[in-house]
This record gives structure tokens, sequence and C-alpha cells, in this order.
């Protein structure tokens, strides 16, 4: 290789070098200024991740209180029974009252009066377990609940159902 090369090689290498040390430099620069924005809630997120982290997973509880989360929680079934008209519209008018399958609608007197042939009884029994189309209602209500809400649909629709 002659001199004249060797100079240009040499040129080259060092314009390559300066123009990287330059771009890093300018790099780091637009990188500091990006973070810089965020970095005090990105400092307090991981605070609270950390923590959160190092909460302890189970703990014991020596007072015989309940946990707070549970002693306020809302008790799942309302602790009086519902009234017929309640468990009516919370649970049977689904289908009673949204022409579902053959669901006596509730305002259909002859519907119902067929259906009252059978006695109380035996309509309660049925809704409780379930019945042709109809599902068992018994995890929507207590059997109480049911009776209440079969004589009032019934009643709704003008046919009185005895005991
Ligand atoms: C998922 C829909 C659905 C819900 C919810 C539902 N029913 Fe029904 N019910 C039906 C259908 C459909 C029939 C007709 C069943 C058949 O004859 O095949 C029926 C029939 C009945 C009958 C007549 C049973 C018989 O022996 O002829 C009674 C009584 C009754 N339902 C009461 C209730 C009560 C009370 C509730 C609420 C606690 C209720 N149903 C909720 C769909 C429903």
């Amino acid at each position: 290789m002659s001199r004249e090369q060797d100079q240009a090689f040499i040129k080259t290498f060092v314009g390559v070098i300066i123009f990287l040390v330059v771009l890093t430099i300018f790099l780091i620069v637009v990188a500091s200024m990006t973070v810089g924005d965020e970095d005090q809630d990105y400092a307090e997120l991981i605070e609270e991740r950390t923590a959160q982290r190092l909460e302890p997973v189970g703990q014991v509880r020596v007072s015989g209180e309940p946990m707070p989360e549970i002693a306020q929680a809302a008790p799942q079934e309302p602790a009086e029974p519902r009234s017929g008209q309640e468990v009516t519209q919370a649970v049977c008018a689904a289908c009673h009252a949204n022409d579902f399958q053959n669901a006596p609608q509730i305002g259909d007197e002859q519907a119902w009066a067929e259906r009252a042939d059978k006695g109380l009884a035996t309509l309660v029994d049925h809704s409780v377990n379930g019945f042709g189309n109809m599902p068992a209602q018994s995890g929507s209500a207590s059997e109480d609940e049911i009776r209440k809400a079969v004589i009032h649909m019934a009643e709704e629709s003008g046919v009185q159902l005895g005991e």
C-alpha cells in the first residue's frame, strides 16, 4: 500500500471514530431528556410495586376478629326472606314476563289456571326442582320465597292458589 492510501485510510478511520463519538454523546443526551420527564412518576411506581411485592403472603390474625374486608362484605343472601313480588322481579320475571318458551306469563289467566289445577304444593316442588323447560330455581331463592313467588304470579294473573 502506498503512503497516500495509508493516509486516506487513517483520515476516513478517524472521521468515522469522531462521527461515532458524536453520535454516542447525542444519543445519551436524547435518552436522558426523554426519561427525565417521567422520572418522578416512574420512581414512585417502582417504590409502590416493590412495597406490594414485599408484603407478606398471608397474615395470621390472633385477635379473633374477622378481617375488615370480610366483616364489611355485604352478605350474599338478604337476611330477611324476600317477598313474593321481590323474588318474582329478581328471578322469575326473566322468563315469566319475557315469553321464554312455554313459561306461563304473568297476567295470562288461562295459562295459570291450567297450572293451578296441579295444586300449590306440586307447583312449588316443580319450581324448586325444575320442571319441563324450567330449570330448578332452588339456587336463586329459598323454597319459602319460591312459594310466595308462585302465589304472587298466579294472583297477578287473577288466579288464587290455595295452600
Ligand atoms: C329460565 C326461565 C325460567 C325462570 C327463571 C323461571 N321459570 Fe318458571 N317456568 C319456565 C318455563 C319454561 C315453564 C314451563 C315449563 C313446562 O311446562 O315445560 C315454567 C313453569 C313454571 C310453573 C308451572 C309448573 C308446572 O308444574 O306447571 C311455575 C309454578 C313456575 N314456573 C314458577 C316459577 C317461579 C316461582 C320462578 C322464580 C323463582 C320461576 N318459575 C322462574 C321458565 C322459568
